[in-house]
């Protein structure tokens, strides 16, 4: 479960992206969030993960109080969560195969169990047959892929995805919505930003909605409800 209460976020330049931030969401759920551009929807999504650390205000995921963590005890936070960018972020003279191992904790497995692992997530996401290609040689799509396969084969109870399909075509959208929906049935929690009205339409889960570094609206099963 993740709690924030009181979350306030100002950067050392004096912008303050969030304003007093209180939600809930379980283990399991699904959540969209949405609102216009520098709403403060990335920086909601960099404290889950500790990437930044609140001005003020408590942020707990599964027991752990995250602006009271130590550094050395980052390492544990992220081993329980996959975090997808828009721009990929692959390594690019690495194959598919060694970015996906790459990113695999490594605690005493043996060779073949860690091979065995890397395969079944890249036959998850539909690249098995691309193992040994390297970034430069997949479609957009294809690299997103990779990237969830990155980011998943740890098993993490949690996935942050900011604006996954924010640099692809539908059609490619919707493949990446696939397969995002499949680990979450699985029981992984998703909290992916997006612009997408149409994938917030269809593909109905919570929707919460960031204005001006605030919680404007929060619904399950909601809408995109902006234009754009
Ligand atoms: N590292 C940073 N330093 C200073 N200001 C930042 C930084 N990151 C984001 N901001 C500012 O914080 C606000 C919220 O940004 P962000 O969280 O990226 O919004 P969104 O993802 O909704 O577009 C914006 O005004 C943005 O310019
Ligand atoms: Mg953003």
């Amino acid at each position: 479960m993740i709690a924030m209460q009181g979350v306030y976020k100002t950067y050392p330049n004096g912008v303050t992206a969030l304003n007093g931030i209180d939600v809930t969401i379980e283990q399991g759920e699904f959540v969209y969030i949405v609102g216009p551009s520098g709403a403060g929807k990335s920086t909601f999504i960099k404290l889950m993960f500790r990437e930044e650390v609140p001005t003020k205000g408590t942020i707990k995921i599964n027991q752990m109080n995250l602006p009271k963590m130590k550094w050395k005890q980052v390492p544990y936070l992220r081993r329980d969560i996959g975090v997808v960018y828009q721009d990929f972020k692959l390594l690019p003279k690495l194959t598919v195969y060694e970015n996906v191992a790459f990113a695999l904790e490594v605690i005493e497995e043996a060779p073949k169990s860690i091979r065995r692992r890397v395969m079944q997530v890249l036959d998850q996401v539909g690249l098995k047959n691309k193992a040994r290609f390297i970034p430069d040689e997949l479609s957009g799509g294809e690299q997103q892929r990779v990237a969830i396969a990155r980011a998943i084969v740890n098993h993490p109870k949690l996935l942050i995805a900011d604006e996954p399909t924010g640099n692809l075509d539908p059609d490619t959208s919707w493949e990446i919505m696939k397969i995002l929906d499949e680990i979450n049935a699985s029981g992984t929690t998703i909290i992916m930003a997006t612009h997408s009205k149409d994938i917030v339409n269809t593909i109905k889960k919570r929707v919460i909605a960031i204005e001006g570094g605030l919680i404007v609206r929060d619904e399950h099963r909601g809408e995109y409800g902006y234009e754009i």
